[in-house]
């Protein structure tokens, strides 16, 4: 059985215990870094012909575990591990007991087809064998292996040690329960694994290729500094500034040409990029000015290609169109994903820059189907059916799952969708990947409401729509913390109707280190489910104190552990079962509480907080305990949100993490 989230399927095999990734030039030592950076205990052996390339990966992996080192994301030791049981060889022997072999060799489809000949006739018939070709379809390079159903593509993003985004092809042959092992094995390593048909340049590269490309094709109309202007209301980096960067000219001939032979005249490189090598750009962030005109047609184009590629992309099913909207962001460095665009400029802009498109580029494909068909699926989560049960799976991966009135209003829409029908007896809400049930609430969003107390309480109404939901629901909700639960992630799991855990996941509601209280109902719901509990919330909320599960499920606020991702989806649905005709409602009336005995506004990790936030906490949590109901103790709780997001300590706290520094709360009282 596949699911959407494959963390929620036990893999048919364990993470590697040793892996050989083949070609040592630019992005194979990444891979390998990758690799070892995710597991330390990993036996990586890095193949090339020649020994110097070799001998500059293991230069970088010096200087890569150094710079972690120096910026407190490894300890000593940790980089230590990951620079130990590493092997550079020119001999292919030393990939014969390899669990799996990626290949990062030249793109060429001859020497591909050597190099599989050659690791197929020395590794087990069921070893994970892989390329890392950013074009050439899967069919083509394995055509010759004998045991084709362990053989894919697996295509890694630059930089590969950081880009999180890997499309994983699939093929005819290829074994589904391999497909699910890979997407498992990247998913449990940090990778954000994204499915896609085995076509000419996958999913991603045919937006990227035909974006530089249709660039190229605008040089007769503006300046590489001017187009580069005009695609950053788009990109965080014009096209020809990546191209620079990457010196991608050659990658484009190649991929362009190659969906040209395939698929048509319309898709053949600009013939500039043959006399080009260096594109002159105006440099990351600096205005260049670009006539109206100009602008206008270029952004017409630039625009068309991107509506172009998606109407292909997903009229043909080459990806879904979650995983499009994600890859452009994570991968490309869209700041939104084409679908997002296409629904902010309208369904007449886009006929009409499509008919520009069609007129001035003629060939390209346009959507076949009615816009708004386009825009119906789901963004930030995953919904899969496990027996009678539906699990939901918050993913933005971006942002460690945290969450923004949206996405709470799309996991409202599943439960509303699936409540009523006979055939499901409940939930389970859980988040993508091994980090982070959720983060809490987006603080990107934050400081559009800092400063206006009715606006920030709007907006906390606004996303506890879904939480209000949970205490009227008739089937029962069950919170699967697979990592950090923090803030309002937190909170939403203390509104479903039980909580599981994996070990050694984390509750924590550190609101108090953003200068804000926790308004969606932390400072409401434990005091009336878990009373006895009330010191440990206390602490929690007013000094960060980070609760283990394992602490959680002795104080009975978690009521199972699981020893893994899939075990914790399963003692979810037990739990489901469990509950299922069983749900207690939120206590009404008024409560008692344990003392707020008075502290010091200092956090358990001794980093100063501000008093005068402390204290706004202290008495929402004392109103909302006298407050005659539980509508209205959760009301205190907004508003006590709104009045926080007006001190000079919201200011400051959200302004230092988005500025990734520590805040000090000292200046501001
Ligand atoms: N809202 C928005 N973005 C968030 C987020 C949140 N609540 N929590 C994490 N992120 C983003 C980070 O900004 C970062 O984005 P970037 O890569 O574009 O810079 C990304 O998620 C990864 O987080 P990062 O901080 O780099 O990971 P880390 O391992 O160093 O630290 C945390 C993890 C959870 C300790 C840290 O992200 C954090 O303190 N988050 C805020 C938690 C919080 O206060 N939640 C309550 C909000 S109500």
């Amino acid at each position: 059985m596949s699911y959407n989230n494959p963390l929620v399927r036990r893999p048919s095999r364990a993470l590697p215990k040793s892996v050989a990734v083949v070609g040592a030039g630019t992005i194979g030592p990444d891979i390998a870094y990758y690799l070892k950076s995710a597991i330390p205990d990993l036996a990586l052996t890095l193949v090339d012909v020649a020994q110097a390339p070799l001998d500059r990966a293991l230069q970088r992996f010096a200087e890569y575990t150094a710079k972690a080192v120096e910026r407190g994301k490894m300890s000593p030791s940790q980089a230590d591990k990951v620079r130990e049981n590493l092997r550079v060889t020119v001999d292919y022997e030393a990939v014969r007991d390899a669990d799996w072999a990626i290949e990062a060799a030249t793109e060429d489809l001859a020497l591909k087809r050597r190099i599989f000949a050659r690791l197929e006739e020395l590794m087990r018939p069921n070893a994970l064998i892989t390329s890392n070709t950013s074009s050439l379809p899967a069919a083509r390079i394995f055509s010759e292996l004998r045991h084709k159903n362990r053989a894919t593509v697996t295509h890694f993003f630059a930089p590969a040690w950081r880009n999180p985004v890997v499309e994983v092809i699939r093929t005819p042959e290829l074994d589904p329960q391999v497909l699910d092992d890979l997407r498992w094995t990247f998913c449990m390593t940090g990778k954000v694994p994204l499915v896609t048909a085995d076509v000419p340049c996958f999913m991603l590269d045919r937006v990227f290729d035909n974006w530089c490309n249709e660039a190229a094709h605008l040089l007769s109309r503006a300046s590489a500094a001017e187009i580069d202007a005009v695609a950053a209301e788009f990109v965080h980096a014009g096209p020809f500034f990546v191209l620079n960067l990457a010196h991608g000219n050659p990658i484009i001939i190649e991929t362009n040409t190659l969906q040209a032979d395939e698929e048509g005249e319309h898709y053949r490189p600009a013939a500039i990029f043959r006399s080009v090598e260096t594109w002159r750009t105006g440099g990351m962030g600096k205005p260049v000015p670009v006539g109206r005109e100009v602008a206008a047609a270029v952004r017409d184009r630039l625009l068309g290609i991107l509506i172009s590629q998606t109407g292909d992309i997903l009229d043909r099913a080459i990806g879904e169109p979650q995983d499009l909207e994600l890859g452009c962001r994570l991968a490309l460095g869209f700041k939104a994903g084409p679908l997002a665009l296409m629904r902010g400029i309208g369904d007449a802009e886009i006929l009409r820059i499509g008919k520009r498109l069609a007129q001035e580029r003629p060939g390209l494909p346009l959507p076949r189907r009615t816009l708004g068909e386009y825009q119906s699926f789901r963004r930030d989560v995953l919904v899969d059916t496990v027996g009678d049960v539906k699990v939901i799976t918050i993913r933005r991966p971006e942002a460690l799952n945290a969450l923004h009135d949206e996405l709470t209003d799309e996991i409202l829409a599943v439960i509303r969708q699936f409540e009523n029908e006979p055939s499901v007896s409940g939930f389970v809400l859980t988040g993508d990947g091994p980090r982070a049930f959720s983060a809490g609430a987006d603080i990107g969003r934050f400081p559009s409401v800092l400063g206006n107390a009715a606006a920030a309480a709007q907006y906390a109404r606004d996303c506890a729509r879904l939480l209000q939901h949970l205490d009227r629901m008739e089937k029962p909700c069950v919170a699967a913390l697979n990592g950090m639960a923090l803030g309002g992630g937190l909170e939403l799991a203390l509104r479903c109707h039980g909580i599981v855990a994996l070990r050694g996941a984390s509750l924590q509601l550190p609101e108090i280190t953003l200068g804000i209280v926790p308004g969606l109902g932390a400072m409401v719901v434990p005091y009336r489910r878990w009373p006895a509990a009330a010191r440990l919330f206390h602490d929690m909320m007013r000094r960060n104190a980070r609760v283990s599960a394992e602490a959680a499920h002795a104080a009975a606020i978690v009521d199972a552990l699981g020893d893994d991702y899939a075990d914790m989806i399963e003692q979810a649905i037990a739990r489901v079962h469990a509950l299922a005709g069983r749900l207690a409602r939120p206590r009404d009336g008024s409560v008692t509480i344990a003392g707020l005995e008075p502290i010091e506004p200092v956090a358990v990790n001794g980093q100063a907080l501000s008093a005068e936030v402390v204290r706004l906490m202290e008495e929402a949590i004392r109103a909302a305990a006298t407050a005659p109901s539980f509508a209205a103790a959760l009301e205190v709780g907004y508003r006590a949100f709104g009045a926080s997001a007006c001190t000079a300590a919201a200011r400051e706290g959200v302004d230092a993490f988005l500025a990734r520094r520590p805040p000090d709360f000292r200046k501001t009282g």
